[in-house]
């Protein structure tokens, strides 16, 4: 570099009117690209826990179902139950769906699956908890029961 090419560097440096204000400008974009950046993590963060849980059957309203209804219910990706309520007596629906896979005694869940559950669903196996665990999927009642 000649010294020629650096005293016309300072002279182009004298135009910018201050150090600070030189450097503020990039300074400040990049603060506002990473306050940009951090809302958009938390977006794509919170967006699927919301719609996830505006999924849980808990979230849904609670109506009364036919068995017919309950019947069309079977699949490993779509599994009702009716259950009779242990203190009540009356016959709910419930959306097991998103348990199947966490279900300890495995595909014993479907031996009813779509219909009245509830003589294995009382069975020795379960501890009284589970009667706590299944209100979380609890869609309603059986209408015509
Ligand atoms: C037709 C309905 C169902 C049948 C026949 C059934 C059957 C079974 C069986 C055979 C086991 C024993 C697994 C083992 O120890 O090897 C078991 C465990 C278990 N099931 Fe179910 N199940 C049914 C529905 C459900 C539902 C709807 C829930 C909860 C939403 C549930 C929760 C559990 C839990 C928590 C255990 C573990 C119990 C423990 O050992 O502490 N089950 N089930």
């Amino acid at each position: 570099m000649q010294p020629a090419d650096l005293w016309q560097q300072w002279e182009q440096l004298k135009h910018v009117e201050s150090l600070p204000d030189a450097l503020l400008l990039p300074i400040a974009r990049m603060i506002a690209a990473g306050v940009l950046s951090a809302l958009l993590l938390l977006l794509l963060i919170v967006r699927p826990q919301t719609q996830a849980a505006t999924n849980t059957p808990k979230q849904r309203e609670q109506r009364g179902y036919t068995r017919e209804e309950v019947a069309q219910h079977t699949a490993e990706d779509d599994l009702w139950l009716i259950i009779r309520h242990k203190t009540t007596g009356k016959l709910q629906v419930y959306d097991v769906t998103a348990y199947v896979e966490h279900h300890p005694g495995g595909d014993a869940i479907f031996s009813n699956a779509g219909a009245d559950c509830t003589a294995g669903f009382r069975g020795p196996q379960h501890p009284p908890t589970v009667e706590d665990l299944v209100e979380e999927y609890c869609i309603g009642w059986v209408e015509d029961a």
